[in-house]
């Protein structure tokens, strides 16, 4: 396995476009450089995305002062994998949140840089656990692209390795940056269906944009179209499209459960928003063996 900086940047490093460095956070990352002038930092602990600055903008993520890559825990902020699970595994136990890919090693596969845009490849490295959502051995193999151009687009995908059919649930835990969430509004999924993890589960609708008044946790179902997060407070808009995802969860902590997690920094709840592509609640992928999947999005900005 390939993990000294110089043996990274020898294999994988691309002159002005991507190059390897040790992050004050504590881990080694992907620095991605785009001629257009966009730029992205890509953890190799959990192929986690920490930052994204498109050309002659401002930072897109948030990333929790807390945030570490050198600790147990998924860093808090930037773009988690969840992978083979969304939330709470079935079967509970020792069995980590949001599955065990967003602090598990991954390798650099591949690298590219064009005119257009500079791209980086990890796969999940061997070392990691075998188990999967369905209790037993996993025998899926998991690779995430980033690519970053005039936009960021990322993509997770997924192969069943194995014999049998396999099913796994996974999102693209996007938090991003806004200056006051007490102003920003998610609109696209007015009218439609979703699990409210706040109260038991039940299943709503609600008309309109999403507003945030405290927590709120929903698994929206049955969407696959662009999400609009406006930030009016900090003058953009952001355009959240994506692709192989039935389902979008929209999550912030409110003051209480940020307090619980104690990783956001103080009123870090208030500048930030996950809208997270995902396959999660119902929308569980089934894959026959050498069948593949790809949950992918693509991050846009555009002033408001
Ligand atoms: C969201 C879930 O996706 O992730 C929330 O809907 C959860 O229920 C949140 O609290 C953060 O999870 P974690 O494991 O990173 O603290």
């Amino acid at each position: 396995m390939t993990t000294s900086l110089e043996a990274l940047a020898s294999e994988f490093g691309r002159d002005g476009s991507l190059w390897f460095a040790e992050s004050p956070l504590g881990g080694t990352v992907a620095e991605l450089a785009a001629s257009g002038g966009a730029r992205a930092t890509v953890a190799l602990k959990g192929a986690q995305v920490l930052s994204y600055i498109p050309a002659g903008g401002r930072e897109v993520l948030w990333l929790s002062p807390l945030a570490r890559l050198d600790g147990a825990k998924p860093a808090r902020g930037g773009i988690p994998v969840c992978w083979p699970w969304f939330g709470a595994h079935p079967e509970g136990g020792d069995r980590p949140a949001h599955g065990f890919a967003r602090t598990a090693h991954w390798m650099v596969v591949a690298t590219s840089a064009s005119a257009d845009a500079v791209s980086i490849q990890l796969a999940l490295g061997p070392d990691t656990p075998k188990h999967g959502l369905d209790g037993l051995e996993c025998p899926l193999a998991a690779s995430v692209e980033v690519r970053l151009g005039a936009d960021l687009a990322v993509s997770l995908t997924t192969r069943n390795l194995g014999s049998q059919p396999a099913r796994l649930t996974s999102a693209l835990h996007t938090y991003f940056a806004v200056a006051d969430i007490a102003e920003a509004r998610v609109e696209g999924l007015g009218l439609t269906s979703y699990i409210d993890q706040l109260d038991a589960g039940r299943i709503k609708t609600c008309e309109g944009a999403i507003v945030f008044a405290g927590e709120l946790d929903r698994i929206y179902q049955d969407a696959t179209g662009e999400v609009m997060l406006v930030d009016k407070a900090g003058g953009r808009s952001i355009a959240v499209d994506k692709s192989g995802s039935r389902s979008t969860v929209v999550w912030n902590p409110g003051p209480a459960k940020a307090a619980r997690l104690g990783d956001l920094g103080q009123e870090g709840y208030r500048q930030m928003v996950c809208i997270e592509p995902a396959n999660a609640g119902a929308d569980v992928v089934e894959l026959s063996p050498g069948g593949m999947h790809t949950l992918a999005t693509r991050i846009s900005t555009l002033p408001r």
